[in-house]
């Protein structure tokens, strides 16, 4: 494969502009993280160490082999949200490893009310075992939770994707072979008492775990009787006694060591076998996308110079260069595993559509899992363009990603809006993961032209009533237009309510790639099977 030769000059006015501008960016993205890694208030933190007990973030770097890296998805869920009362919406959930082995893990952080479930909680939450059962990846639970946030019960409790679906999931999962283990460090109350009764194996951590379907509360009001959390549901009662719990530990440290020798003695999978090679550095600096991606969205840049700093070596090998130029394909390597690239450059055309279909389709026939790099603002418009069906080639795009079998992973590195969210492997499409870097954009369409479309129906509508606008009518209608789009397309806006799987800056871009495309080798990749494509 050749490398692909950058055109980038540092030491151009604007590289610099936009280095100092992304660098400045990414600077608040660290800020932000840290902050909400943190976990609950210091008070809440300072009674649960009292207590003896490790933070959730402790619990899970002693659950994993040491300098082995964790994928974690969605730490800015609810940010903004909740009054920001749930940072991380109070769970954190991601990929470890495990005595060699990939697992999926949720740590409750109860710290953060209680470890209790908002809405985007039970979300993430279930979001996390969707992505166990596509790659097949046993399933821990560090439960430390109060259950439902009981003022939001209604976007928690009743409806299908809700709680229930959690021990749904567990029971589905277990039946496919996949581990379901659980080790409960603190309360686990009401239907969260099921996160344990339906797993495979459960720990519980004396004086701390308790497992009951009524608390001691609810034991009083319903029957009269006073009891202690411990005698109700500690780890004596289910260890000994009721049988809910199989492992009795002395305190979190040991309960993680139970939880280490219970996946040590778990089956690894077979990897599909890809063709992977060393993996290598990029030719380039991956520092140096902050100097190619550009301060304002609207302006176009070669995609390949993103490329170039995300790939082994630099080398890419690009299929149909001359055609379709808005749409940039080809064959590379990330941390020496295949991956097929489609990356936009431009409005999608029915050239440019085609092309992805085409190649979408090759890599499908091959076996190579894909890589979609959205920064897209939508297909072409106008009379030629509708004439010359690029309704019928966009779909043709869309089929092809929709039906590919191999993994798909998708990076919005730029703008998502408009269909070319779809063509390009949007939500909608079930990537395997979804990322977005932390200035790029989602939205229908952009602000300017939502308020212009607007702008054009209420004129419009004035205009059968003899009426007309003045420039500062005008103004005074696009204004809120502009700014609900300018907060809502934000990728910060995004990920709070989980349209992704996490913000990540682009220097975590290859690390993020390469754990998420090993993971997914847990599965065979079936056969290419199409549909239908519109001629
Ligand atoms: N819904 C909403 N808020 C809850 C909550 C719930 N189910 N459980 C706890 N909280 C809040 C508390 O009001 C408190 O808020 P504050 O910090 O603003 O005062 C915070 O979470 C921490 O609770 P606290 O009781 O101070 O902490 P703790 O560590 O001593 O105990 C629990 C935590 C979860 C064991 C305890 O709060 C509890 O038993 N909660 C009720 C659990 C329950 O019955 N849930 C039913 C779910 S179906």
């Amino acid at each position: 494969m050749y490398k692909i030769e950058s055109k980038v000059r540092t030491s151009a006015p604007e590289y610099q502009q936009n280095y100092a501008y992304n660098k400045k960016k990414i600077e608040e993205f660290r800020e932000i993280l840290a902050r909400i890694k943190q976990g609950g208030p210091p008070k809440a933190i300072e009674k649960h160490k009292a207590r003896g007990k490790l933070t959730a973030r402790e619990r899970l770097e002693k659950l994993f082999d040491r300098n082995t890296p964790f994928l974690e998805f969605s730490t800015l869920s609810a940010y903004g949200m909740y009054d920001d009362q749930a940072p991380c919406a109070g769970i954190i959930t991601g990929v470890g490893v495990v005595h060699g082995k990939e697992v999926a893990v949720v740590a409750n952080d109860a710290t953060v009310k209680g470890g209790t479930y908002f809405p985007i909680t039970v979300r993430k939450h279930v979001r996390l075992q969707e992505i166990a059962l596509e790659n097949r990846l046993p399933c821990v639970y560090l439960v430390d939770s109060g259950g439902v946030f009981l003022p939001l019960q209604d976007g928690v409790f009743p409806d299908k994707d809700h709680f229930g679906r959690i021990f749904y999931n567990q029971a589905k999962l277990s039946a496919l072979g996949i581990p379901q283990i659980s080790s409960v460090m603190g309360s686990c109350t009401a239907g969260g008492a099921y996160v344990p009764a339906m797993s495979d194996e459960t720990i519980i951590v004396k004086g701390e775990g308790t497992i009951f379907i009524g608390g001691p509360p609810l034991v009083k009001a319903a029957t009269g009787v006073d009891v202690t959390p411990e005698d109700l549901g500690g780890a004596e009662v289910h260890t000994r006694i009721s049988g809910v719990s199989d492992h009795y530990a002395h305190d979190d440290e040991h309960a993680i060591q139970i939880l280490r020798n219970i996946l040590e003695s778990v089956p690894a999978p077979k990897k599909f076998p890809l063709d992977i090679s060393e993996p290598e550095d990029p030719a380039y600096d991956p520092e140096e996308i902050y100097g190619v991606l550009p301060r304002d969205l609207s302006v176009q840049f070669d995609v390949r110079e993103v490329i170039a700093r995300i790939v082994d070596g630099g080398r890419f090998h690009e299929f149909k260069e001359l055609y379709g130029q808005t749409l940039v394909t080809g064959f590379a390597r990330i941390m020496g595993y295949p991956v097929g690239i489609v990356a936009n450059n431009g409005v999608l055309f029915s050239e440019s559509a085609q092309k992805g279909a085409h190649f979408v389709s090759l890599c499908a026939v091959r076996k190579i899992p894909l890589v979609f790099l959205q920064n897209i603002t939508g297909f072409i418009v106008g009379k030629e363009f509708e004439h010359g069906g690029i309704a019928k080639d966009g779909a043709k795009m869309v089929h092809a990603v929709a039906n590919a079998q191999v993994p798909r992973f998708t990076l919005v590195i730029g703008a998502s809006h408009g269909a070319g969210n779809y063509a390009m492997c949007g939500r909608g499409y079930f990537p395997r993961l979804l990322w977005m870097w932390p200035t790029s954009k989602i939205s229908v369409m952009g602000g300017e032209q939502a308020s212009n479309v607007l702008l054009t129906v209420k004129k419009a509508a004035l205009e059968m009533e003899g009426k007309t606008m003045t420039p500062d009518e005008e103004k005074e209608l696009a204004a809120p237009i502009l700014e609900k789009y300018e907060r809502e397309g934000s990728a910060y806006y995004a990920t709070a309510r989980l349209w992704d799987d996490g913000v990540i800056e682009p220097l975590d871009t290859r690390r993020a790639l390469g754990l998420a495309i090993s993971m997914s080798l847990n599965c065979y990749i079936p056969e290419h099977q199409f549909g239908v494509f519109r001629m």
